[in-house]
């Protein structure tokens, strides 16, 4: 019997400045919409994956927890690995053992670093090359986000292509381009009730404002990549709260109406908009969940979390900064001999 061999990696969230929401309507998993995004330092997924000749099922297990073979998350996983199977020749099904040191599934990105650490992972356990460009078209085939978390700092992916095979984010600049603060005010503990690509697609298939959207995303995609480029604080907080009012505006015209909001989110919006008015250095911006991401300067982040952990509904706070992309932690292929 042939040995297991695994491999383990480790990613991070990634916030978009400018948002990715709606695929092309012509398959491959391709984004609709450029999106520009920065990876966060102080979040992380961690990810072992482990081909094993004595499985007959791919296997997941996440925080600690083994999920049922006919989850959502499960059948995305063998997804992903059965893409490696057909580029590396493996045939063994994998043990896939994954944790977040923060809450999962909530609009906080965790597919986002789920998918990256997962796609160098296994590539990387499958002995397949590792380069930064393949695991982020690998990881984008299951979430587009996540081609964005294989790179570190600002991320840019652009719209998909008529015909287009493979398509990887292209790192902007390094995390230490622009120290950015990153507060973000949790007002929700729990997963969220209707996942990205659901919402998404619902949106695309039901919302009038869906094609505006559309329309509008590439010169929002074009200012906040200017101004990264330029560091100018006001004007990437004009172009990415744009940018995120527009996405949530196309959700919302939705028919059902998809709001991700809670009465906590609209008041975060207010006390950002308060801080702002008073000199404090702050935009927002918010993913398919209730929690308000808040950008900020190293210097004011201390009087920004103060005024997020005062609004009613605000549960706690987390403190982030951008940081680097995928790495592996190990790699040992057979079993025991330790890799690169
Ligand atoms: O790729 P997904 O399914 O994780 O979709 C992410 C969509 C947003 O987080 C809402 C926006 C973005 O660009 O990250």
């Amino acid at each position: 019997m042939s040995a297991v061999s695994r491999a383990t990696a480790i990613a991070h969230p990634n916030i978009a400045l400018a948002k990715y929401w709606g695929k092309r309507a012509d398959g491959h998993n391709l984004p609709a919409v450029p999106s520009l995004s920065v990876t966060l330092a102080g979040m992380a997924t961690t990810t072992e994956v482990a081909f094993d000749p004595s499985l007959d099922r791919d296997e997941l297990h996440l925080g600690g927890a083994a999920l049922p073979p006919d989850a959502e998350a499960t059948r995305r996983v063998a997804g992903l690995l059965d893409r490696v199977r057909a580029a590396s020749g493996r045939r063994e099904r994998a043990r896939v053992v994954s944790r977040n040191d923060f809450p999962t599934a909530a609009g906080l990105a965790s597919s986002a670093s789920a998918f990256a650490a997962l796609a160098l992972a296994a590539s990387a356990a499958a002995g397949l090359p590792t380069a930064p460009v393949l695991v982020s078209d690998l990881a984008r085939k299951t979430s587009v986000s996540a081609a964005r978390s294989a790179f570190g700092g600002f991320v840019e992916l652009r719209a998909g292509r008529p015909g287009d095979a493979s398509l990887a984010a292209t790192p902007l600049a390094p995390a230490d381009h622009w120290p950015l603060a990153v507060v973000i005010a949790v007002t929700r503990e729990g997963p969220k009730d209707v996942g990205s690509s659901d919402g998404m697609r619902h949106t695309a298939t039901t919302s009038p404002y869906f094609p505006a959207w559309v329309d509008a995303a590439p010169s929002m995609f074009e200012a906040v990549r200017a101004a990264v480029l330029a560091r100018d604080f006001a004007a990437l907080g004009a172009a990415a709260e744009s940018s995120a009012l527009c996405m949530h505006a196309s959700s919302i015209a939705a028919s059902p109406g998809l709001l991700y909001w809670t009465g906590a989110t609209v008041e975060v919006i207010a006390a950002v908009r308060r801080l702002r008015a008073q000199g404090t250095p702050a935009f927002f911006t918010i993913d398919a969940g209730p929690h308000v991401k808040v950008f900020t300067t190293p210097e004011a982040r201390g009087a920004v979390e103060q005024a997020l952990l005062a609004v009613p509904g605000v549960l706690r706070t987390i403190s982030a900064a951008p940081g680097g992309g995928a790495h592996l932690a190990s790699a040992a292929s057979p079993e025991g001999r330790e890799g690169p």
